[in-house]
């Protein structure tokens, strides 16, 4: 095996394809999708989209000062790309693709409501770096879909088909591999749990069975007891039976 050395280029893959909705009015809403994004900081929740300044979007997104990011799924995945090659300054994308735009809560942008996680943002800055403008943005709200939660209100985001962009491509999320930590997970408490448990079921099902025959004896005891006392002067097996 040997490498092959290339020129710089991007080369981080698979990223997210997001659909990124802005403006203010329904007469101005668009769509643009972002492969350039991600996450820059947990606490406060910052996200940036890097976009060239030639797009339709560009100029409504610096006007506005903030977008939604909408994350995408199998079944969204002919929008995704539509959005992606053809341009609002000629056409409704909403309009075309079936989308329906509804109310964030700290922005005026747009949700996608079809999306099932929808991110809105405020642009704190814009850095001017070549190709690609970034807005780096705070993230003031995040909107998820119930449908995807579970009877302990946790959101299962793999349900949803996430699609992911990889050198060109789009692909679904494929095999789950592993949870966060797993690697260093101890194997031997999982391990003694799931005996532990079944041994204390056995002993208190048995202790349980031994007080229900006991009680249930000394019952057909007595009674015998009371029958031949009742019959005759003495008993012949109660002494067996005790
Ligand atoms: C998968 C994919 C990822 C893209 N990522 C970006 C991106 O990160 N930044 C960008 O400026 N354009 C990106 N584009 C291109 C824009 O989405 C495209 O030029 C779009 O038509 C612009 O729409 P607008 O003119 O309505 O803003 C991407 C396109 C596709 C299909």
């Amino acid at each position: 095996m040997a490498k092959i050395n290339w020129k710089p280029g991007n080369m981080i893959y698979p990223l997210p394809a997001v659909m990124v909705s802005c403006g203010t009015e329904p007469k101005n809403y668009n769509i643009i999708t972002i492969a350039w994004t991600g996450t820059i900081c947990t606490n406060p929740p910052m996200t940036y989209i890097s976009i060239r300044p030639n797009r339709h979007s560009y100029d409504i997104i610096k006007e506005t000062g903030e977008f939604v990011i909408n994350l995408t799924t199998e079944s969204l995945v002919k929008a995704t790309d539509y959005c992606g090659v053809k341009s609002g300054r000629d056409i409704d994308k909403f309009k075309v693709m079936h989308l329906t735009p509804s109310q964030g809560v700290e922005v005026k942008a747009p949700l996608i409501e079809e999306s099932p996680v929808n991110i809105e943002c405020k642009v704190k800055e814009i850095i001017t770096l070549g190709s690609h403008d970034m807005f780096m943005a705070e993230v003031v709200a995040v909107n998820v879909d119930d449908d995807y939660l579970d009877e302990h209100g946790k959101f299962h985001l793999d349900q949803t088909s996430p699609i992911c962009y990889s050198h060109g491509s789009y692909f679904g999320l494929g095999n789950k591999l592993g949870t966060f930590g797993y690697s260093v997970a101890k194997k031997k408490t999982k391990k003694r749990k799931k005996k532990v448990a079944p041994f204390f079921s056995i002993l208190f099902f048995a202790l349980l069975m031994d007080i229900t025959i006991t009680s249930t004896k000394h019952m057909i005891i007595m009674e015998l007891k009371l029958i031949s006392k009742m019959r005759y002067r003495s008993c012949p097996f109660p002494s067996i039976l005790e």
